[in-house]
C-alpha cells in the first residue's frame, strides 16, 4: 500500500495543526462547484489560435466573508481552462504584473525548450514573454502552471495553475459525455488562517487540512441522472489522494497523464499523487435518483477518509437503477463503443539504461537525485535524438518514509515494473509522473525524438523540487 509512507511524512506537522486562529469553513457541500472560465483566443488564423494572459496579485471570497490574496492567471483562481486542438498551433502572451519572477510550464507537453518555461527562464517583472505550443501530441487532459526557480512550490500554491485540454479528431469521434457533461476538477490542498489568508509553509504536508475543487472547498454538483466524464487533476503541492466514490459507484477509467488508455478499466480507487491526472465516466444512473455521491479522499485508514466534493444526483433519467457494468467492455458498450481506438505503447529497444537515486537529507531538509541538489548550470543526462531510454528510479527514502513523484518533462513514457513486478496498464502508459513509494524500485521507459535542448526532471511533490530534487537532461543530435 502506497498510504503508509505518505501519512508518515513529518509526522510532527499534525501536532502544530491545533492553530489559534482557525478559518471560517463553510459546511461541508454547502457550496457549488465552479468551473474556471474558458480562456478566449484574442486571434485566431487558418493554423493558430493566440492567447493573452496577465498574471498578476487578485484577492477571491474563497472562504465566505474573507478575502484570500491570490497569484493569478488572468484574475482567475484556478486559471482560466485553455481549449487546444491537435494540430493547431497555441500561441500565449504572458504579462507578468506581479512583482516577482514567474515561468510558466504546460505540464505533460511536448513543447520547444524555448517554450517550456524552464525556472532559468523567467518573465521578469513588468514584461512579457510569448510561449508556443505545437499541440503535436495525442489527445490529453494537461495542465498550465508556474515554475519559477526555487518559487514554484508557493507559486503554485498561491494560485497560479490551470487546466489546458487537448482534443483530438480519435477522442471526438468516441461517444463520450462532452459540453457541460465533461468537467476538468482541479483538486489541491489548503490551509486557511483566520483572516481567510492561505498559509504556506515549507513541508507542511500534514497541517493543510483543506481540499480545493477547482478553487471552492468541498464543493457539491447537481448531476443528471446519465454518464459523466470527470477530468480528476491532482494540482496538491503535497497531497497524494485515493479518490473513490460512496454510494458503491466506480470509476472507468479512460485516461492517465498523456492522454487515453490503451485498455480503459473499472477502478474503484485511483491513486493521484502531486501533478498526475485520470479521466473516467461515471454512471450515475446506477444510483437511486436523489441520493449523494461524495469523492473522498480514502489514502488514510478508514475514519481518516476525508470527503472532497459531492454529486447530488438529480430525480430524473431512466426509471429503474441501471445495473452497473461489471466490466470495462461493458461500460464501454453502454455508451455504444465497441472498439476502443487506442494503441499499445510501441515496442522499442532501449539503447541506454540510467538510475537516479532520490533521497532527502534530514538535516538540511533538503532534497537530492543521485546524492546532488539541482544545479541549473548541470547537465544530468545527455540523450541523443530518438534514442529510447529505461530510466530506474529508486526511492532511497525508505527509511524516512518519504514518497516522491518523478516527472520528466518533454515525453511520455512508460512505466515497465515496481520492484520487479510489471505496473498495472491503466497506471503504466501515458505517464509523465511515476509514483515512488518509500524504497520502490520503478523503472520507465521513455523515447526521445521530439524536441532537442535542456529539460528538466523532478519530483512533483512542489516542496520538494523547489528545494533541489531536480536535475536535468539534454537532447542532443
Ligand atoms: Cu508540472 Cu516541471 O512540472
Ligand atoms: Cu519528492
Amino acid at each position: 500500500g502506497s498510504a503508509a509512507g505518505a501519512a508518515m511524512l513529518f509526522p510532527a506537522g499534525r501536532l502544530a495543526s491545533a492553530l489559534s486562529d482557525d478559518p471560517p469553513m463553510p459546511a461541508p457541500f454547502s457550496m457549488p462547484l465552479s468551473l474556471p472560465p474558458d480562456l478566449m483566443p484574442v486571434h485566431r488564423t487558418s493554423t493558430t489560435d493566440f492567447y493573452e494572459v496577465e498574471i498578476s496579485e487578485t484577492e477571491h471570497e474563497i472562504l465566505p466573508g474573507t478575502r484570500t490574496r491570490l497569484l493569478t492567471y488572468n484574475g482567475s483562481f484556478p486559471g482560466p481552462t485553455i481549449r487546444a486542438t491537435r494540430g493547431r498551433e497555441t500561441v500565449i502572451r504572458h504579462t507578468n504584473r506581479m512583482g516577482k519572477p514567474a515561468t510558466v510550464h504546460l505540464h505533460g507537453a511536448n513543447v520547444p525548450a524555448s517554450s517550456d518555461g524552464h525556472p532559468l527562464d523567467p518573465i521578469a517583472p513588468g514584461t512579457s514573454r510569448v510561449y508556443r505550443y505545437p499541440n503535436h501530441q495525442a489527445a490529453a487532459t494537461l495542465w498550465y502552471h508556474d515554475h519559477t526557480h526555487h518559487a514554484e512550490s508557493e507559486q503554485v500554491y498561491r494560485g497560479l495553475a490551470g487546466a489546458y485540454l487537448l482534443s483530438d479528431p480519435v477522442g471526438r469521434r468516441l461517444p463520450l459525455p462532452s459540453g457541460r457533461y465533461d468537467i476538468p476538477l482541479l483538486i489541491r490542498d489548503a490551509k486557511f488562517g483566520g483572516d481567510g489568508r492561505l498559509v504556506y509553509r515549507y513541508d507542511d504536508y500534514l497541517n493543510r487540512p483543506t481540499i480545493l475543487v477547482n478553487g471552492r472547498p468541498q464543493p457539491y454538483l447537481d448531476v443528471e441522472r446519465r454518464v459523466y466524464r470527470l477530468r480528476l487533476v491532482n494540482c496538491s503541492n503535497l497531497e497524494p489522494f485515493r479518490f473513490t466514490l460512496t454510494e458503491g459507484a466506480s470509476f472507468l477509467q479512460i485516461a492517465s497523464d498523456g492522454g487515453f488508455l490503451p485498455v480503459p478499466a473499472m477502478r474503484r480507487e485511483i491513486d493521484l499523487w502531486p501533478s498526475e491526472r485520470a479521466e473516467v465516466v461515471v454512471d450515475f444512473r446506477s444510483v437511486r435518483p436523489g441520493s449523494q455521491v461524495v469523492l473522498e479522499n480514502s489514502i488514510a485508514a478508514d475514519d481518516l477518509k476525508r470527503p472532497i466534493m459531492q454529486f447530488r444526483v438529480g430525480g430524473g433519467g431512466p426509471s429503474g437503477i441501471v445495473a452497473r457494468a461489471s466490466s470495462a467492455e461493458g461500460f464501454l458498450r453502454g455508451l455504444g463503443i465497441r472498439d476502443w481506438p487506442i494503441e499499445a505503447p510501441p515496442r522499442r529497444t532501449p539503447s541506454k539504461h540510467r538510475r537516479f537515486v532520490l533521497s532527502a537529507d534530514p538535516n538540511t531538509h533538503e532534497f537530492h537525485i543521485n546524492g546532488r541538489g539541482f544545479d541549473p548550470e548541470r547537465v544530468d543526462a545527455t540523450i541523443e535524438h530518438g534514442a529510447t531510454e529505461i530510466w530506474e528510479i529508486v526511492n532511497g527514502d525508505g527509511a524516512l518514509g518519504i514518497p516522491h513523484a518523478m516527472h520528466l518533462h518533454l515525453v511520455q513514457f512508460q512505466i515497465l515494473d515496481r520492484n520487479g513486478h510489471p505496473e498495472p496498464s491503466y497506471d503504466a502508459y501515458p505517464k509523465d509522473t511515476v509514483r515512488t513509494n518509500p524504497g520502490d524500485v520503478v523503472r520507465i521507459q521513455a523515447t526521445f525524438d521530439g524536441y532537442t535542448g535542456r529539460y528538466p526532471f523532478h519530483c512533483h511533490f512542489m516542496d520538494h523540487s523547489s528545494h533541489s530534487m531536480m536535475g536535468q537532461f539534454e537532447v542532443v543530435r
